[in-house]
């Protein structure tokens, strides 16, 4: 709170209207960080919110940029709180954002979308899982900051934990995306504002999304292996996981939840189509559970070129 406002409290408080109105004279209001500020930095400065005024250092403080927003385009015209002449705390403004507002999800996200639905990336915010449950914009956007820390890959992952703590405990097993190390983002799998694929993905299918930085599992292969190109979380959890490579568990019991173990292999079964394997006694039964087990021989698990059987059997 600033000076001129303690000085108007207190002449409100002694009753003396004249005084109020010499002090507002004597020190007209000046737009600070927004355009047409002054009515409300009259009073507010950053004593109310450590960087309050520092929203004049982001997009919306381009004052250049007529499209822009004043304090009054997102809390509202406010009249009650601007009119406010007794002593006390104020009526609310019309709209209020923090923990203890009292403004319905719709009046709050309203207030942004009046400038931001045009936008692609947001065409399905409505009926999305977010929007359903009453998260609002300001959940995840700070705009009284400089630095939104969600759309910041380094420390967009801390917003989202807030609410999603089991991505968190999953974020710090072994095998994880470089999520932690900042090079990652969860918005580079999830459009969190709204998707036509399950689970927000930011494509049509989990796959799809996969695809944008692991081309090379999208093939085409001559033999396909039929989970694979349907979802690749049906074997990996892309948020982190104790078994290598993101595997939700390790083989063989991944590939045992879906196929018939079919034991060691004898030379004679493998019929020519056996990969050549440089580790003597390969057909023991210990290459089965031991190391990368079935994937030892079954390596191009994902698909195969290979148009033989050896393709087939995605050995190579
Ligand atoms: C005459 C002084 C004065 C003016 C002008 C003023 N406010 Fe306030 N405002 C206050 C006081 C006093 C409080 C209560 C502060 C407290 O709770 O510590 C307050 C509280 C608020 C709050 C927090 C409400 C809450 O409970 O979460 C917001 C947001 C706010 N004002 C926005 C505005 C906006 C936007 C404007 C301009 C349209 C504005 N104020 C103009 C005095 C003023
Ligand atoms: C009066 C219109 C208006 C309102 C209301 C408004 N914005 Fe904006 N916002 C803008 C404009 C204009 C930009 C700059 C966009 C551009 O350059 O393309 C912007 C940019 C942004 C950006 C991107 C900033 C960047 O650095 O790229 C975010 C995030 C954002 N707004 C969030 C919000 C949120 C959250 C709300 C509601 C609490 C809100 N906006 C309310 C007009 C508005
Ligand atoms: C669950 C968290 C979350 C919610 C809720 C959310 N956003 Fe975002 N927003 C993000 C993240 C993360 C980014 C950056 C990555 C991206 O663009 O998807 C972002 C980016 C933006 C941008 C940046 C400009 C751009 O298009 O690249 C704007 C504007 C924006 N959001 C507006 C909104 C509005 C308006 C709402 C409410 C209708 C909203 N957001 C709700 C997390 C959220
Ligand atoms: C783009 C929309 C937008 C604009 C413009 C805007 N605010 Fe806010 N205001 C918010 C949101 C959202 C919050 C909740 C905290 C946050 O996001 O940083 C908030 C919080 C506040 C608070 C409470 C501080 C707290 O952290 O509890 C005050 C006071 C306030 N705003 C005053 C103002 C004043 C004064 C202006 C004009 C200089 C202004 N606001 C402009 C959206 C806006
Ligand atoms: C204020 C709390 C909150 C924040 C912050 C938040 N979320 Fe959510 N999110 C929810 C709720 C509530 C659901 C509904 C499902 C549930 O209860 O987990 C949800 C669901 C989801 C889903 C599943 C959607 C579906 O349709 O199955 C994804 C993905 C998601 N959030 C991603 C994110 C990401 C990424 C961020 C950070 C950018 C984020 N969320 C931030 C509250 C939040
Ligand atoms: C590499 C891509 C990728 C990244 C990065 C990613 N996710 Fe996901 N997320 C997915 C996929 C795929 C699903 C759906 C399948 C599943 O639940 O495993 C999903 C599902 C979810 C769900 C719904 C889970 C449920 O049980 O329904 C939430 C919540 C979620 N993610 C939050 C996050 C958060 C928070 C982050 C960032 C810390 C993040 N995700 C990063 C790919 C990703
Ligand atoms: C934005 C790019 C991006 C997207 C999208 C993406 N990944 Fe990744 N993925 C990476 C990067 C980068 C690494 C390498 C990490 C490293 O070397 O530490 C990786 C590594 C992996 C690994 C190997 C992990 C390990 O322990 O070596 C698997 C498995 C994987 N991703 C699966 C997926 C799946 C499944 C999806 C879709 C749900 C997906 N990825 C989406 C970037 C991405
Ligand atoms: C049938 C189970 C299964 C499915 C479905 C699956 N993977 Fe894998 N993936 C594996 C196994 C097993 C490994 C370990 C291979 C190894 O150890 O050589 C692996 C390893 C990986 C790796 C790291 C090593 C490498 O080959 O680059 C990436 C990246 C990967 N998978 C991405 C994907 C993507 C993207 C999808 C979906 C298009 C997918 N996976 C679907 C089983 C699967
Ligand atoms: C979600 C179920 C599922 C999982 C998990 C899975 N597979 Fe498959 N696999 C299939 C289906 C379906 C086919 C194609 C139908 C068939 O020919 O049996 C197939 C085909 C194969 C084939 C070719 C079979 C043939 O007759 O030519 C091999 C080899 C194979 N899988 C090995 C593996 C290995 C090794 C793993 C573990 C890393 C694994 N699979 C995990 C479902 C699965
Ligand atoms: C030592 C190498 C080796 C290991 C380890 C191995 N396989 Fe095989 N697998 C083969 C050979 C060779 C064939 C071809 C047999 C034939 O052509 O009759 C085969 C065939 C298959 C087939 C095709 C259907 C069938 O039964 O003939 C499936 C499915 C399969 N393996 C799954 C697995 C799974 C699951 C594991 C792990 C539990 C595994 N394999 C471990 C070598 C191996």
């Amino acid at each position: 709170m600033k000076l001129l406002r303690k000085l108007l409290t207190w002449c409100v408080a002694v009753g003396a209207l004249t005084c109020a109105a010499s002090a507002l004279a004597a020190d007209a209001p000046q737009d600070l960080v927004l355009k047409g500020d002054a009515a409300c930095t009259a009073c507010h400065d950053d004593s109310d919110g450590p960087e309050l005024l520092a929203i004049g250092k982001t997009r919306h403080g381009t004052t250049a940029d007529t499209r822009t927003p004043s304090c009054t385009n997102c809390h509202g015209p406010s009249k009650d709180h601007l009119g406010y002449k007794g002593s006390g705390k104020p009526p609310k403004p019309d709209v209020t954002f923090g923990a203890k507002s009292t403004s319905t999800a719709d009046a709050r996200n309203g207030a942004c979308q009046d400038c931001h639905t045009k936008d692609s990336k947001r065409s399905h915010w409505e009926g999305s899982t977010h929007q359903a449950r009453d998260v609002t914009c300001a959940a995840c956007h700070k705009v009284h900051v400089a630095k939104d820390k969600v759309r910041d890959k380094a420390t967009q992952a801390e917003v989202c934990y807030a609410c999603h703590k089991e991505q968190r405990t999953l974020a710090n097993k072994p095998s994880h995306h470089p999520v932690a190390e900042g090079k990652m983002a969860c918005s580079d799998c999830h459009n969190v504002h709204g998707s036509t694929g399950p689970s927000l993905m930011k494509r049509n299918s989990v796959t799809e999304t996969c695809y944008t930085c692991h081309m090379e599992k999208r093939g085409p292969f001559v033999h396909n292996h039929q989970p694979v190109a349907e979802d690749c979380s049906t074997c990996h959890n892309p948020h982190g996981t104790t078994a290598e490579n993101l595997l939700k568990t390790r083989a063989p019991f991944l590939c045992n939840s879906c196929h018939t173990p079919h034991g060691p292999i004898q030379p004679s079964l493998a019929n020519g189509t056996a990969p050549a394997l440089t580790a003597p006694g390969w057909w023991n039964p210990s290459v089965i559970t031991q190391g990368k087990s079935c994937v030892s021989c079954h390596a191009q698990i994902h698909g195969s070129n290979n148009p033989t059987s050896a393709g087939q059997r995605f050995f190579r």
